[in-house]
């Protein structure tokens, strides 16, 4: 019996988003489709302002297209889903909270019972490398722990989708590199499908399979670039490759075409 197709597990199908204020109307986005299959790694890099941010709240349901669908497993996004995890650039931890019971802050809001939260907490605590610092309170922590802690919060619930807007924009270059490296580890090992908008074209190419170009407001996809590499990356190794440094040129390229009609 032949397999049946796959369902993506995200649809984007012909969306527009507009906004209309007091002041003015604007166009955030017109016409995106994209399909993204199950488990895969897809970034989103493009110029501030054409709707990547916009793009991630209707996956999330937070915003409701003007026109065109939005379908998670096949089923037409209506609201506010729960069954996704979404990090934000700045980790937005609880000041008075421990690293552990920020986490669990997700348990609580799904009313997950307490001990296969917990040990689901503790698992990913390891997988983090935060072992230690459970007990830490956010002012304790490294930026790069504190975006670890929200990290583990977003995957409690074990989400089949991850979307992540700029979650390292503002660590240093070298803890953004540990953060990329375990990401692409957590992410193997987890098998979610991830959404990831970045401005590091590098972070974009070393993490995911495909990255989506987009144009300058009103938002719309300029083209898809296949980064054609395995999916375990030492990054040493990567960087240095040709399928690094050829979707790193070309995504380069596509941005600068872009700005240049500014
Ligand atoms: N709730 C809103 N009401 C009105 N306009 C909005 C709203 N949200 C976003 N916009 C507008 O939509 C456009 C796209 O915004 P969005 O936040 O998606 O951009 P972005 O690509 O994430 O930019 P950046 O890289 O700076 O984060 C912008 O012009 C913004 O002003
Ligand atoms: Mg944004």
């Amino acid at each position: 019996m032949p397999a049946p197709a796959a369902v993506p597990a995200v649809r984007v199908d012909g969306v527009a988003v507009r906004f209309r204020t007091k002041k003015k109307d604007v166009t955030a986005l017109r016409e995106v489709s994209l399909d993204i299959a199950a488990g895969e790694f897809v970034a989103i890099v493009g110029p501030s302002g054409c709707g990547k941010s916009t793009l991630l709240k209707l996956v999330a349901g937070l915003l409701a297209p003007s026109s065109g669908d939005v379908l998670l497993g096949g089923e037409r996004v209506r609201g506010p889903r729960r069954d996704i995890g979404y990090v934000f650039q700045r980790a937005a931890l609880l000041d008075w909270r421990s690293a552990r019971r920020n986490i669990l802050l997700q348990a609580e809001m799904r009313k997950i019972p307490g001990e296969r939260a917990r040990a689901r907490a503790d698992e990913l605590i390891r997988m983090t490398g935060l072992d230690g610092f459970e007990d830490a309170y956010p002012h304790e922590l490294s930026g790069g722990m504190q975006q670890r802690v929200a990290l583990c919060r977003a995957l409690l619930h074990e989400p089949p989708v991850l979307l992540m807007d700029e979650p390292f924009g503002a660590l240093d270059a070298l803890t953004r590199e540990q953060m990329n490296v375990e990401l692409n580890r957590i992410w193997r090992e987890t098998g979610t499908t991830v959404i990831l908008v970045t401005h590091s074209i590098a972070e974009a190419a070393y993490l995911a399979d495909r990255v989506v170009v987009m144009s300058p407001r009103p938002g719309a996809v300029t083209e898809i670039v296949d980064v054609g590499l395995p999916a375990e990356r030492a990054y040493a190794a990567t960087l240095a490759s040709p399928e690094f440094r050829a979707a790193t040129g070309r995504i380069r390229e596509l941005l600068g075409a872009v700005s240049a009609h500014d």
